[in-house]
């Protein structure tokens, strides 16, 4: 996660949400939401990355309170000017890195969208110290994109890792180059053996949704 991708994220923050409004996904995004929703129900559940809030207005109505933080200011003024119709909400402008303090609060852990941007070899320890701040047995949702030749943004190049890069361009012209990687079932479940029990991985034609347990 580089400054780049975050300085992108900011600039695109008013038109961020444009992504969910596109119309030959919303039949995933129906399906994604109602299990996102049945699996944090009921739940204290850590948003990382919460952008301008799409998740968290949906989650809120079920949760039993949500605490969404994200690093840029600009996607967190978005995500608080929404009416949540339970007061459960509470927004932190948060490194994603930085937020020990809240350690054994939560009994869920959730991030749309991020995952993609990480590193594959950032994964790892991004897991350890997130998996860090949730008692044995909190459950763990990520979500995001299927490659759907067509529909994504093209995969501009890979580096040697094996991480791909795709070349953004924003209403006013400007280009950003960021991770997005695009992962598969077995590369998670191998990631995540040693980690978590209860692994559930489901694709949608758009997107996966991932939920797991932790050891
Ligand atoms: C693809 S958006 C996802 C937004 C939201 N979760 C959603 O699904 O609509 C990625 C978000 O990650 C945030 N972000 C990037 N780096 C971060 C970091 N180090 N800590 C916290 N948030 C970060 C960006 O500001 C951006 O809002």
């Amino acid at each position: 996660m580089n400054q780049e991708m975050i300085t992108y994220y900011a600039k695109r923050a008013h038109e961020y949400e444009k992504l969910y409004h596109r119309p030959e996904r919303q039949d995933d995004l129906n399906r994604l939401i109602a299990e996102v929703q049945r699996v944090l129900s009921g739940r204290s559940v850590l948003e990382i990355a919460c952008g301008t809030g799409y998740w968290t207005y949906r989650l809120s109505p079920v949760v039993e309170r949500i605490l969404s933080t994200d690093i840029n200011e600009e996607v967190i003024a978005i995500a608080r000017s929404k009416s949540y119709s339970k007061n459960n909400v509470v927004f932190e402008q948060r490194d994603l890195n930085n937020l020990s303090e809240f350690a054994g609060q939560f009994s869920a852990g959730f991030g749309g969208f991020i995952w993609s941007h990480f590193l594959l070899n950032e994964l790892p320890d991004f897991l350890d110290d997130f998996h860090a701040l949730f008692k044995p047995g909190s459950r763990m949702v990520f979500l995001d994109n299927c490659y759907v030749e067509g529909s994504s943004t093209p995969i501009a190049f890979h580096d040697p890792d094996g991480n791909s890069y795709q070349h953004r361009t924003l209403e006013d012209g400007s280009i950003h180059t960021v991770v997005k990687n695009f992962p598969t079932e077995t590369f998670v479940r191998d990631l995540l053996q040693s980690r978590a029990k209860e692994i559930h991985w489901q694709t949608f034609r758009y997107f996966w949704l991932l939920s797991y347990t932790l050891k």
